[in-house]
């Protein structure tokens, strides 16, 4: 394992940071119901001199520290957790029934907030604006849009932003950062096809929504293999298909819901007019009605390569050699939302314990657990960061 270079100013406060992520971890809540999480954070922020504005989109915190005069760079962690309940057993097992910290924002938190109280105790080490983005609702319903929207970019102008994001995919001891889009666009479609029923032995004069539905189902395949340049990604699946009464009757309606997945923005456009145009054939070749609901999700996650220059270096700093490309995937984040208004770059701390070789516990399941050591890396990229963006001296 690469040697660690882990901030003197984070180390000191390595145990605080766990006992705040071992707290997060026992209390989670749901998108846009972290109202005890925010008083957590809020409690942590007592005392210090800071310009604090709660609510932020409904449970959201900005925290802004002041010292001297330069720019203001932004940190952001999201505060929420899923519907899942925890098994196995820990002492800081959630006490919310069906509600679980499984995709470690629990340490997002706890890495934000120890960057905070280290850089509040330690202003020799920087001179400029922090911004500190406590975000609601990551988990789906877009927390990041809202805030955006209530003009947390704004007064002071934010001029980059960094985030991250405990990764289980990668080892413990690599920090993955990459230029470019590293998390995908996520939409999501449902598609209503209506037929006309009959009976089952005689098909004549019917119109068979299953049969539609089944050529839908394999043409929407035909679009990442053959309209999509080979080069570039995309996923679409389709994951329910609903449909029919009974053995010997034919259906008249069948729905089907499904998400797309880019990472270019000209690419998830490309994949939506297919779609629009393999349902409007499908069904005049039928004679059907398909109706389309295609709702746009999360944008791509896109980093600014300059900033993500910064970063790589932070992560040399910190790593070593552990310092590489990130594991890729087709997920969605909506740290996108911010990338879209300001440079910036969201990195990927690996958090899989060296006890699981054969791959970590995955991201969003009941046993999910990281690595602790991975919070102390976190925090210290981010210190290594605004060290590099907001010298003492500049
Ligand atoms: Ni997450």
């Amino acid at each position: 394992m690469p040697k660690l270079n882990i901030h003197p100013a984070i180390a000191k406060l390595e145990k605080r940071i766990i006992a705040l992520r071992r707290h997060f971890h026992q209390h989670p809540e749901l998108s846009f119901q972290e109202t005890e999480t925010a008083q957590s954070i809020l409690a942590e922020l007592k005392g210090l001199n800071l310009e604090v504005r709660h609510p932020v989109a409904r449970t959201g915190i900005v925290a802004v520290l002041r010292n001297g005069n330069g720019p203001c760079i932004a940190l952001r962690a999201d505060m929420d957790a899923l519907p899942i309940q925890e098994t196995g057993d820990r002492p800081y097992k959630s006490v919310n029934d069906g509600v679980m910290h499984a995709c470690g924002h629990d340490g997002h938190l706890a890495i934000l907030l120890g960057t905070l109280l280290a850089l509040e105790n330690s202003r020799d080490l920087w001179r400029g604006t922090l911004k500190f983005i406590f975000q609601p609702a990551e988990e789906g319903p877009a927390g990041a849009r809202y805030m955006v929207e209530e003009g947390v970019l704004k007064e002071p102008k934010v001029r980059a932003i960094f985030g991250l994001h405990l990764w289980n995919y990668q080892d413990f001891g690599t920090i993955g950062v990459k230029a470019g889009a590293v998390m995908a666009a996520a939409d999501r479609f449902t598609i209503t096809v209506r037929g006309k029923g009959g009976h089952g032995a005689m098909p004549q004069g019917t119109v068979d929504a299953v049969i539609v539905a089944a050529q839908l189902v394999m043409s929407l395949q035909s679009i990442v293999s053959r309209n999509l340049n080979p080069l570039e990604s995309g996923v679409v699946t389709v994951g329910q298909i609903h449909g029919g009464d009974n053995f010997n009757i034919i259906a008249d309606e069948v729905t089907l819901t499904g998400t797309a997945r880019a990472y270019r923005e000209e690419d998830r456009q490309l994949i939506k007019s297919r779609i629009k145009a393999i349902c409007d054939g499908t069904a005049a070749s039928h004679g059907a009605a398909i109706e389309l609901d295609y709702q746009d999700g999360y944008p791509p996650t896109i980093n600014d390569p300059a900033m993500t220059e910064v970063a790589v270096q932070a992560a040399r700093q910190v790593v070593g050699d552990g310092a590489g490309d990130p594991f890729r995937s087709m997920g969605g984040e909506d740290m996108a939302y911010f990338l879209q208004e300001v440079p910036g770059c969201f990195f990927f701390i690996g958090s899989a314990k060296p006890e699981h070789p054969e791959g970590a516990v995955p991201h969003h399941s009941s046993h999910f657990d990281f690595d602790e050591r991975a919070l102390t890396v976190g925090a210290s990229m981010f210190v290594e960061i605004i060290q590099a963006l907001l010298p003492p001296s500049g």
